[in-house]
């Protein structure tokens, strides 16, 4: 199982989210790619993040499309159901659990709030085979994952995440993460105690 926990960098998520918050003033929608996303601990974790920062209505406006190599073909169902034991759940800030999940069982297991559920959408995909989801999203998020590529093959990644950014969006890595040196040009680093790169046109 992949290792991961919720609110994992909440700090680098926290500016992402501040930073999207801005953009959603001037836009109807915001799309991010999170690439990676293991059985959903982060992308729910960036939509909580989100509905604490948003009205209703705004937090309606965020569409989170998740996906992972998923080499057991398990992880679509578990981000579905979105029921995790209370175990996964001890660096929740306080306040989060009886916010956003609810006891599923008589087995310490909590399921997701629908709301939260319904902003995340999930597919099984290999980010080796080169082909981004889709296009124009306003952010991807790809933590902990480069690092396990070959470094062309990092170097190819980061390519295909510029195409699948608009312009302005931005790329978040963990802060240990290097962009490679031929693509520093691409992008703009926006911030200093995080790795949020702003592509550039
Ligand atoms: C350490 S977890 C990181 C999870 C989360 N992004 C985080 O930072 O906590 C690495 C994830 O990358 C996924 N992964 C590894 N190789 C991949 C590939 N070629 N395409 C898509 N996902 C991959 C793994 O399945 C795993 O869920």
């Amino acid at each position: 199982m992949a290792f991961t926990f919720f609110f994992r960098d909440r700090h680098t998520l926290n500016h992402l989210v501040n930073f999207l918050k801005q953009d959603l003033e001037r836009q109807d929608t915001i799309r991010i790619w999170d690439a990676g996303c293991a059985m959903g601990q982060e992308p729910y974790t960036l939509s909580i993040l989100f509905a604490e920062a948003l009205n209703s209505d705004e937090f309606k406006r965020i569409k989170i499309e998740a996906t992972d190599i998923d080499e057991q073909g398990n992880y679509g169902e578990v981000i579905q159901k979105g029921i995790y034991p209370l175990d996964q759940l001890s660096r929740l800030p306080d306040g989060i659990l009886e916010k956003y999940f609810v006891k599923y069982d008589g087995a310490n297991n909590y399921k997701l709030i629908v709301q939260i559920l319904n902003s995340l959408e999930y597919q099984q995909h290999n980010l080796l085979e080169y082909q981004a989801i889709g296009q124009n999203f306003d952010a991807v998020v790809c933590k902990n994952v480069l690092l396990h590529f070959q470094f062309p093959d990092q170097v190819k990644a980061v390519n295909m995440f510029f195409d699948s950014l608009k312009v302005g969006g931005y790329l978040v890595t963990e802060q240990t993460q290097a962009l490679p040196a031929e693509l520093l040009h691409r992008y703009e680093k926006i911030i200093t105690d995080a790795n949020i790169f702003r592509k550039i046109q």
